[in-house]
């Protein structure tokens, strides 16, 4: 499988990055930064970094939307911390970012490939996917599908109290995408909520007799203390590798295919995904929606995943 990751590390998005990188099914074909947990050029060095540490700078990093189509940007560091990837200590990037700009990088790849060869995985505000969609429209029947985290349907919001971190970031860019016609699987806070960073869970990457397997243990163990107090639970939500395991497994996890749209106009609820479950209205069922999964299968993937480097 051929794929672009468009991703705003952020520590959950470093694990996808690096499960991408190890496993023999996936080929990563480039990595497109966006602003979102912190800005589009800490995200960039915070992926940089990943690559080094997975051994592969050679994979293509490019850089894109400094900020949203239309909103001001918003941060997560409340959550990753000021460089979005507090926790443990990396040695600065080798590289600078691949010259182009990443909305250039995801059409010239697409449109370079047979149509429907590409999968995007988009675990960040959809803002170059929505931009890259304006610019060759071709690319709605080129990409063969999009794998994103974002969204969330009785979970409702983590960043408001009413929507996902990555849609309340670029509500327009996600209804762009949305209604593209796109084949396009969510991974919502419903599921990701379910995969608790538990303390055994994280003892397991840290046992992991390798470089990356205690690098991922500190980077969850700090990305945590925000969301398990939060929460009140063992462990925080693992969100963006979940795009990642599905494509590895997709046998693990369960989900329908529902119409998702978004609130684009309230202040009160933007960002929020309208996720028509019970299928009371005739919209278009624009999105493979998953809830469910084989949680403990998922962490076994992951550690014997990680220990492959
Ligand atoms: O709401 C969770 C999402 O926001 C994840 O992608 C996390 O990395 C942050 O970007
Ligand atoms: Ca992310």
């Amino acid at each position: 499988m051929k794929i672009i990751i468009d991703t705003d590390p952020g520590q959950d998005d470093a694990l996808t990055i690096l499960l991408s990188v190890i496993s023999e099914e996936i080929d990563l074909l480039g990595v497109t930064t966006v602003s979102g947990n912190v800005s589009v050029a800490q995200a960039t060095e915070n992926a940089l970094q990943t690559l080094d540490l997975a051994g592969r700078p050679d994979i293509p990093v490019h850089a894109g939307a400094d900020r949203p189509l239309l909103r001001a940007p918003v941060n997560a560091m409340h959550v990753h911390g000021r460089t979005g990837f507090e926790g443990a200590d990396l040695p600065p990037a080798s590289r600078r970012a691949t010259p182009g700009h990443a909305v250039d990088f995801i059409i010239d790849t697409v449109m370079q490939h047979p149509p429907q060869d590409i999968t995007v995985c988009a675990i960040g505000p959809m803002t170059n996917l929505a931009l890259a969609l304006a610019r060759e429209p071709e690319l709605r029947t080129r990409i063969g599908r999009i794998v994103s985290m974002s969204g969330a349907f009785s979970e409702v919001g983590n960043i408001t109290p009413s929507a996902e971190f990555n849609i309340y970031v670029d509500p327009h860019a996600a209804e762009i995408v949305l209604a593209s016609g796109i084949p396009l699987v969510m991974m919502p806070l419903d599921l990701t909520h379910k995969l608790h960073t538990s303390a055994e869970r994280l003892a397991r990457f840290r046992a992991i007799p390798n470089r990356v397997g205690p690098v991922v243990a500190d980077w969850l163990t700090f990305e945590k203390r925000f969301e398990a107090t939060k929460y009140g639970t063992d462990g925080g939500p693992l969100h963006d590798p979940n795009t990642v395991l599905w494509l590895l497994r997709p046998d693990l996890y369960q989900g329908r295919d529902v119409s998702v749209r978004v609130e684009t106009g309230s202040e009160l609820t933007m960002g929020m995904t309208v996720v028509d479950w019970w299928q009371i209205t005739d919209h278009p069922r624009n999105v493979h929606f998953i809830r469910e999964a084989d949680v403990p299968a998922l962490y076994d993937v992951i550690t014997e995943r990680l220990a492959r480097f």
